[in-house]
């Protein structure tokens, strides 16, 4: 792994390096006081950047462990087709393991073994330009479905509207626009002006560390605040729209996000905000029923009792419950924006159309 430090994040926060032997990456936990680039090559220091939230945000981590795959399979030296397959799957399964609940890791890692699988019998050293081809569709694709994501966004919304966010699914969680961000990102394009409350997101405060730093960088008028101030700034009439992205979309509808997103939804719908879930088809998991199913990963004791103090602020060993995401109930959800368009309840049958659907619904 090498490090270096630049000025300012550019739009590529994951990509190929030019001679496609590594994935350059923004380090995201130094963020915002440094924007360090890091290029990993090996198994090891791919999973570590994931599960380390070095690269983070449902899009970005499938766009990366695509590239990521890529990598490790010109690492392969083997001329065998099976062998080829058989070790691309096994550094597939270890990515895969590095955090469970964003549905587009496993969704992107597939679709890299799916290429493999149909080109039985292709020599490892035809199947490379094959599989290079493939991940940087995925990125491109992804920024095509949040420019789209955007647009349906922004169509949701008046100029001079106050909006509130939870965690960060701008620019650095995808590759471009963001998804809750893009609307936002897009109407400071258009000179369409929006109040930006940026919850700053206990533990690992991805809100102020880097919503707000993104939507700063992009002259977007941003407030940080705690995240048990959102009713505070809901009761005052200063919200006229919440725009969350998700990690995992269950077919009912029950959206996967940042711990503390349903408690969001809950505040919104009693003071009668409407509540827009973002994100791209690939979040959406037609596999997961409901929400239940949605493995919810817990993390370690000391982000909370620890990170980001100058000094503990919690008793030494105190037990700490540290889960990473929440479920959302479907019914909490005014609507859900893909890049295939606006999806209102009922989301089964909606949600179900969306996904067997290749056109696009007009906003
Ligand atoms: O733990 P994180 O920072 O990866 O969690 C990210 C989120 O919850 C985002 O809202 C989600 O991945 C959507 S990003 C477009």
């Amino acid at each position: 792994m090498t490090g270096k430090t630049q000025e300012l994040p550019s739009a590529d926060n994951v990509r190929l390096s030019k001679e496609g032997d590594s994935v350059v990456i923004i380090d995201q936990t130094k963020l915002p006081g440094k924007v360090e680039t890091l290029s990993l090559q090996t198994e090891g220091e791919l999973f570590e950047a994931i599960r380390e939230l070095r690269v983070r945000g449902a899009p970005a981590i499938g766009i990366f462990a695509a590239y990521g795959l890529y990598v490790l399979a010109r690492q392969i030296e083997t001329d065998d087709y099976e062998v080829f397959l058989a070790t691309l799957r096994e550094h597939s399964r270890h990515l895969r393991s590095s955090r469970p609940t964003a549905v587009n890791l496993s969704w992107a890692l597939g679709r890299m073994e799916e290429l493999v699988l149909s080109h039985p019998g292709l020599s490892p050293a035809a199947m490379l330009p094959l599989l290079e081809k493939e991940c940087r569709a995925i990125q491109q694709e992804d920024i095509s479905m949040c420019r789209s994501i955007s647009e349906y966004g922004l169509s949701l919304l008046q100029p001079g509207d106050g909006i509130l966010t939870h965690c960060n699914a701008g620019p650095l969680a995808t590759s471009c626009y963001g998804t809750a961000l893009g609307p936002l990102f897009l109407g400071a394009e258009r000179g369409l002006p929006f109040h930006v409350f940026a919850d700053e997101t206990r533990p690992l405060l991805q809100g102020a560390r880097l919503t707000a730093y993104e939507l700063q960088n992009g002259g977007i008028d941003v407030t940080l605040i705690c995240d048990n101030m959102a009713a505070t700034v809901m009761k005052k009439g200063w919200v006229q729209a919440c725009l969350v992205g998700c990690d995992r979309v269950a077919a009912n509808g029950d959206v996967a996000n940042k711990i503390g997103t349903s408690g969001v939804a809950i505040l919104a719908k009693h003071y009668g905000i409407p509540f827009y879930v973002l994100g791209p088809s690939s979040t959406f998991d037609a596999n997961c029923p409901s929400g239940q199913e949605i493995e919810i990963e817990l993390r370690a004791p000391e982000e909370i009792s620890k990170n980001y103090y100058a000094r503990p602020m919690a008793p030494e060993n105190v037990k700490c419950y540290n889960p990473a995401f929440d479920v959302t109930d479907h019914t909490l959800v005014t609507a859900i924006v893909t890049e295939k368009g606006i999806y209102r309840p009922p989301y089964t049958q909606n949600l179900a159309a969306m996904l067997g659907d290749t056109t696009k619904q007009e906003p």
